[in-house]
């Protein structure tokens, strides 16, 4: 069976009247409607997964293991479909969609290995005064429903995140996509249906975000939620959340320092700054958005920075050449173009871009940016790279930290004690050695410092954050 969407939007439909109109971002043309679901059927839906929960549970965790391997076999069967569908509802170029299916692959496979690993520990208790005669160990058990609020920006890879690590650990999980990327996530949940997951254990309820959003993280029956988006929803959804597990991935203003250590390979680290910078229009959590140079290779830098950024490609999101395409919608373009004007009256020169293309921004670099200047202290989420030079590593360090975010950051150096010293110092989550800050592998620890985030994500580290630690203790001696 192929996966799609229509049947599953059809059955949403039927409890509900209203809908909204799915638009693509490259053309803004309506793909279909939406349906508006309603409250009700929210509390329904977490009815249904709890009552799913006591099928996940009793399932083993090879079985677990199994279906999820299933399913990794279903999306690579149907890559392009679901590469499609990433496109048409993102606007997100064909050759990065791919890649979002294949790390999509990627995520679940690590899931179904994690399903298989999670073990406990065993505990001396003689090693207190009056523990002696007992053994003790601690296990692991899943918590029950988990909700999962998921980003525009990785409509497959994201939510895969969510519900690879919820599944693997015999949890049930209800996503409320993004209302402007619901497709990819009703695929994937027809997917796992397919590969022989229990009924209701995974389900997408589509529609407005803060009604629907408050339901699941108030709701006594779900044990915990997992949010990727802005920090002023995140910072709202703990305080909504009472005693629930939470876990927040938001946003940052990645930066990265080139030092003049390594002026041999500028070029090259050039050509990977604008994937870093420009890849999806900038429209990613660790987008490299703040470029510190060291003084004596800031121009040799920019000029092939400038060269490499102007020849990106823009177009149809379909082809295979396409580089840059629509923005999400008009009010972030308007957004991003507005904080470049606004950072040039403040005292930064435009090094390219800086303007309008299609539906979307022209690729833009500038410098010479002030630090209180949005596009260099808030999160741009757009395809704007600002490039400031240092005069030396320390003060390459101090500008990285004067930040509200902390998530990834990235160094370019020859210089070892350099390298330790920025390691230790940055104030981030993740720290990139001679990579870019736009970098993640599926199963690294991923999680924020500052308004970046709280908790951890990463196959077995969302894991830990997923589950009850039990402590059993056997007095033999009885
Ligand atoms: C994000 O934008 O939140 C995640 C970036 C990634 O997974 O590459």
């Amino acid at each position: 069976m192929s996966a799609s969407w229509e049947n599953y939007l059809q059955t949403l439909a039927e409890g509900t009247i209203e809908t909204y109109p799915l638009i693509n971002p490259h053309t803004r043309e309506k793909i279909t409607d939406i349906p508006e679901c309603t409250e009700e059927q929210m509390e329904n839906a977490i009815t249904k997964s709890e009552q799913a929960f006591q099928q996940m549970k009793a399932l083993t965790s090879e079985e677990r293991s199994t279906i999820i391997e299933t399913a990794c076999t279903l999306i690579a069967e149907q890559k392009e479909t679901f590469a499609k569908t990433i496109v048409l509802e993102s606007g997100k170029p064909i050759k990065f969609a791919r890649g979002e299916v294949d790390r999509t692959i990627q995520t679940l496979k690590f899931a179904a290995i994690e399903a298989k690993k999670l073990e406990g520990e065993s505990i001396r208790l003689d090693a207190a005064p009056n523990g002696a005669g007992r053994d003790a160990y601690t296990i692991f058990q899943p918590i029950g429903v988990v909700g999962a609020i998921t980003p525009f920006n990785f409509p497959l890879n994201l939510v895969s995140h969510k519900v690879g690590p919820a599944l693997a650990v015999g949890n049930t999980i209800i996503v409320k996509p993004a209302e402007k990327t619901p497709l990819s996530s009703i695929l994937l949940a027809q997917v796992f249906e397919e590969a022989g997951l229990p009924k209701d254990a995974f389900l997408v309820i589509t529609g407005d975000g803060p009604k629907l959003g408050k339901v699941l993280i108030e709701h006594p029956a779900v044990a915990k939620i997992t949010f990727t988006g802005s920090p002023q929803v995140g910072k709202l959804i703990k305080s909504q959340a009472g005693l629930k597990k939470v876990t927040l991935e938001l946003g940052s203003n990645s930066a990265l320092y080139i030092d003049n250590s390594v002026k041999d390979k500028l070029k090259d680290i050039a050509q990977k700054a604008v994937v870093g910078a420009f890849s999806y229009n900038g429209q990613v959590c660790i987008s490299t958005q703040r470029i510190y140079v060291h003084e004596d290779i800031k121009e040799e830098f920019l000029h092939y920075f400038k060269e490499a950024t102007e020849s990106l490609v823009y177009g149809d999101p379909n082809e295979a050449s396409t580089d840059m395409s629509g923005m999400i919608d008009e009010k972030s373009q308007q957004r991003v173009l507005k904080w470049m004007e606004e950072a040039v009256t403040e005292g930064a020169t435009l090094v390219t871009g800086g303007v309008a293309e299609g539906y979307g921004v022209k690729p833009s670099i500038l410098t010479d940016v002030l630090p209180q200047s949005k596009v260099s202290c808030q999160e741009v989420f757009g395809p704007v790279v600002i490039v400031n030079s240092v005069a030396s590593a320390e003060g390459a360090l101090t500008e990285m930290n004067n930040s509200e975010y902390g998530l990834n950051a990235g160094v370019f150096t020859y210089v070892l004690p350099q390298a330790f010293e920025f390691a230790h110092n940055l104030e981030v989550g993740q720290v990139l050695i001679n990579d870019l800050p736009t970098l993640r592998f599926d199963h690294m620890p991923y999680g924020g410092l500052k308004s970046s985030g709280y908790g951890y994500e990463g196959i077995k580290y969302a894991i830990r954050e997923m589950v009850h630690m039990k402590f059993i203790s056997m007095n033999y001696r009885f």
